[in-house]
């Protein structure tokens, strides 16, 4: 009989992509995904830790899942509780006490070890199963081969893990140091993406610009390894895959040779998510970012050298240990000398075990709410400013999902704007011009150009030119 596993994703990209190579892993087992909890044998969250409420949000969650685990074991079903993720990698052995009826915790780097941890759960169902060590080896180097169709637009984790250790995350205490999978590797699954129909993939890592993954015919760990921009480069040269892009990148590793392949490769999209955190010098190196604003300036200014339409993206920290006004409004200046498209801001979140948990001078929570209002009103207006821009132009657009409503599709611009369209669900899968006529809150609208046509047709030099200001 067929079983079914429910699993729930929280956090970033990457908890996209391991819960569906979890769901790889599962399937020999008989697994196949439940579209819902209700018709669900076992039910996995892929947790994440960043910040307190999302972590708080994975108790509130176990809760129900404990009352249904009961009402399953009452009428003679079973249910396992298994709990993925950043969170199971920090808290395991809490959970153990706050959460008792959990069956199995499985660190992030512990996947290729679920079917052995669902076997101790089930013999032992009082002790269950914890395993959070992470082990001498890669999870990539014992997972099955990547099979769940991801569609047209695809995640492939070529960098986990992070050696940077920035005072205020969490990251490399749950995902561990910082580890590239080898290019063959990373080419293969590529290919076995664009197989299945993927135009679009987006490369992840924690640090993805670290990459340095053993040259093809290398050994893991020998010689120096290939950059992210020659592996960009190798990736453009795969037959049926459109556009490349790649998530989260750190300032500190934008190498040349990266930079050129902005310039150079057509297929890497001109929109860029670089977090800075803050404008302040001071803040950036109590937060350990080992840079200072007018480094991370200096980048842009060399990505925009060498792809004038670049559109960025940036995290933002407000109320880091100590944060003055002063500091605060050098937060702003950067964000207007730079211009973001689009940006994600947070009040800062004290983690334990971190350094800057320990920091004094916590700003009180009063303050925080007004600077992230503040923040997020000028990053509202930059994004809005950039969005309105693009009504009236004609741009490629990638059809990767049904629209809002039947007869239209959604895509992505090359600078990752939403885009609605009348369209039939044939050109699914497929890049069209598109004329932007609107622009709304975090969307565009457009129509067919005229002159639309197919992927195969569409030449990627004519990608307009747009400078966001
Ligand atoms: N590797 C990425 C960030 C991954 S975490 C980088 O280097 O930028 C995603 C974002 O969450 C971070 O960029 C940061 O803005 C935010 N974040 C991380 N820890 C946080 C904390 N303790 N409180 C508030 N926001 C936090
Ligand atoms: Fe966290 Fe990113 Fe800093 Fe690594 S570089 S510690 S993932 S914020
Ligand atoms: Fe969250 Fe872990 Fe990603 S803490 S942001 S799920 S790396």
């Amino acid at each position: 009989m067929t079983k079914r596993v429910y699993i729930k994703t929280y956090g970033c990209q990457m908890n996209v992509y391991d819960s569906a190579r979890m769901a790889d892993v599962l399937a020999p087992l008989g697994f196949a995904v439940a579209e819902s909890l209700e018709d669900a044998d076992m039910v996995v969250l892929n947790t994440c830790h960043i910040r307190e409420k999302a972590a708080e949000k994975v108790y509130s969650e176990l809760g129900r899942l404990n009352r249904l685990k009961r009402r399953r074991r009452a009428s003679g079903g079973e249910f396992l509780i298994a709990v993925a993720g950043c969170v199971a990698q920090a808290e395991g052995e809490e959970m153990r006490r706050r959460a008792p009826f959990v069956d199995i915790v499985c660190g992030p780097q512990a996947y290729h070890r679920l079917p052995e941890l669902i076997e101790r759960a089930k013999s032992d169902p009082a002790r269950g199963a914890f395993d959070t060590e992470f082990p001498v080896e890669s999870k990539f180097d014992h997972l099955p081969e990547a099979a769940s169709p991801q569609g047209v637009s695809a995640f492939l984790s070529v960098q986990e893990g992070c050696d940077k250790f920035c005072t205020f995350c969490v990251v490399p205490y749950t995902r561990g140091a910082e580890l590239s999978r080898p290019v063959a590797a990373v080419l293969a699954e590529a290919r076995r993406l664009v197989g299945h129909g993927a135009r679009e993939i987006t490369l992840l890592g924690q640090n993805v610009n670290a990459y340095h993954g053993a040259a093809p015919g290398e050994s893991a760990g020998g010689g120096t390894g290939w950059g992210l921009g020659r592996l960009v480069r190798a990736l453009a040269a795969i037959e049926g895959l459109r556009r490349i892009r790649y998530t989260t990148s750190h300032p500190l590793d934008m190498d040349d040779e990266l930079i050129a392949a902005h310039r150079d490769v057509p297929a890497l999209m001109p929109f860029l998510h670089l977090p800075v955190q803050s404008g302040s010098d001071a803040v950036l190196a109590r937060m350990n970012r080992r840079h200072d604003a007018d480094a991370y300036r200096r980048v842009v200014g060399r990505l925009r050298a060498a792809r004038p339409d670049l559109a960025l993206s940036s995290d933002f920290i407000v109320g880091f240990p100590g944060e003055s006004d002063a500091d605060f409004a050098a937060t702003l200046r950067l964000v207007e000398d730079v211009f973001y498209a689009q940006a994600f801001s947070f009040k800062y979140s004290p983690r334990p075990g971190t350094p800057a948990a320990e920091m004094p001078d916590q700003v009180p929570e009063v303050v925080k709410a007004e600077r992230l209002a503040e923040l997020q009103a000028l990053l509202k207006r930059q994004q809005d400013r950039f969005n309105r821009a693009a009504v009236g132009q004609t741009m490629p657009v990638l059809f990767d999902r049904p629209g809002r409503s039947a007869g239209q599709l959604a895509g992505r611009s090359p600078w990752l704007q939403p885009v609605h369209v009348d369209a039939d669900a044939r050109d699914m899968g497929t890049m069209r011009d598109v004329r932007i006529l609107a622009a709304h809150a975090n969307s565009l609208a457009g129509e067919l150009a005229s002159q639309a046509t197919a992927v195969a047709s569409v030449p990627d030099a004519a990608e307009p030119e747009r400078v966001p200001a």
